[in-house]
């Protein structure tokens, strides 16, 4: 028998959205990004392959501190991740011994789930409201670290600003707020990391940025707090190819705040005509919508869809078994969605 830890064998695994190994699908199944990042973001990636022989900067300095300039903090209170799930990861294991206590929503990001149990983590989980939305704080006394993620997925709503400030206070451990969409909306919470001294706040660049390929993600907080989840991180854990994109995708602001824009605009014209296709959608703050069919069953218009090579994202949780997510893509491919989808509600 294989010494394989009672939670790593109790645990189902993280399932991802489906990556197809081929390319004529319509991917609208894990919130890339539909528009690349500008061409001259690979101007010195060749200088940068040369270098492959050698190590990578271990603390990921350039990219740090360009992030610290665009989001305002400085260079000793960021934590750059392997994506924002190696953040994620990496609060876990700073901040909860295996069998204390991680609080989360439900539903919200799976992966919280997965990563508490493989560190055998007590979990408890405060459900949402009929509206996925929060009727009051999220509290758990006992919790040394809750995940929040606000835009919360799969509703793509920020969670209420009130609560979330109540639930920063009166927790006793650690609150990271997973931000992960956030730049497809009008809010943030940077001002909760000056006020709370237990506040960290996660980004990405996989979604807003268009790097979701190269695995780039942020822990903003105190420089107390980083330099404790500084010591837990894999010694290299950004490569050097993903720290320069990283670094160089920060010089493009504009352009990056014009996709969002696009996506923002795209979102509302998704949402409007869906719901004109008799769907019951929610709004959103992120680059994904959650949309329940009420003329078929959302898992047999997610397979329905995928024979005409579009892809959704459905998903098997109860809460949720009547809904489809939709990420939000170029026109033309959102376009392509709603005839494939007026086509099969004609047929139905
Ligand atoms: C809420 C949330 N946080 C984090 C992530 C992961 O981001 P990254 O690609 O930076 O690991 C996702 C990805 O889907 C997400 O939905």
């Amino acid at each position: 028998m294989l010494p394989i830890r009672d939670c790593v064998q109790q645990t189902p695994g993280y399932v991802p959205g489906e990556q197809p190994q081929t390319t004529d699908y319509i991917k609208l199944n894990t919130n890339e990004n539909p528009y690349a990042p500008p061409d001259e973001i690979f101007n010195n990636l060749e200088e940068e392959l040369k270098k492959v022989r050698l190590y990578p900067d271990p603390v990921s300095t350039k990219l740090r501190k360009a992030a610290g300039e665009v989001f305002g903090f400085s260079y000793e209170q960021i934590l750059a991740g392997n994506g924002s799930d190696d953040i994620l990861n990496i609060a876990l294991r700073t901040f909860v011994n295996p069998g204390e206590t991680v609080a989360f929503l439900d539903p919200t990001y799976s992966l919280y789930e997965t990563i508490a149990k493989v560190h055998g983590a007590t979990i408890k989980t405060i459900s949402t409201n009929e509206k996925f939305e929060l009727d009051s704080p999220l509290i758990c006394p006992e919790a040394k670290l809750i995940f929040v993620a606000s835009p919360n997925p799969p509703l793509g709503k920020h969670l209420n600003r009130k609560y979330l400030k109540e639930t920063c206070e009166k927790a006793t451990g650690v609150v990271l707020i997973d931000e992960a969409y956030v730049d497809f909306s009008d809010e943030d919470h940077w001002e909760f990391i000056k006020e709370y001294d237990n506040v960290i706040v996660s980004r990405t660049m996989s979604k807003s940025y268009s790097l979701a390929g190269m695995r780039v993600g942020f822990g903003i907080s105190s420089p107390e707090i980083i330099e404790e989840m500084n010591k837990v991180r894999d010694s290299y854990n950004l490569d050097r190819i993903a720290q320069t994109l990283g670094t160089n995708c920060f010089q493009f602001e504009d352009y990056f705040k014009g996709i969002w824009q696009q996506v923002r605009s795209t979102r509302n014209r998704l949402i409007a005509s869906l719901r004109n296709l008799d769907f019951f959608v929610f709004d959103s703050d992120a680059n994904f919508v959650l949309a329940s069919p009420q003329w078929i069953e959302a898992s047999n218009l997610y397979t329905k869809l995928k024979e005409r090579k579009v892809l959704v994202r459905y998903f098997k949780h109860p809460r949720i078994s009547n809904y489809v997510r939709i990420t939000v893509g170029t026109d033309a491919e959102i376009d392509r969605l709603l005839e494939v989808v007026e086509q099969l509600k004609n047929e139905s």
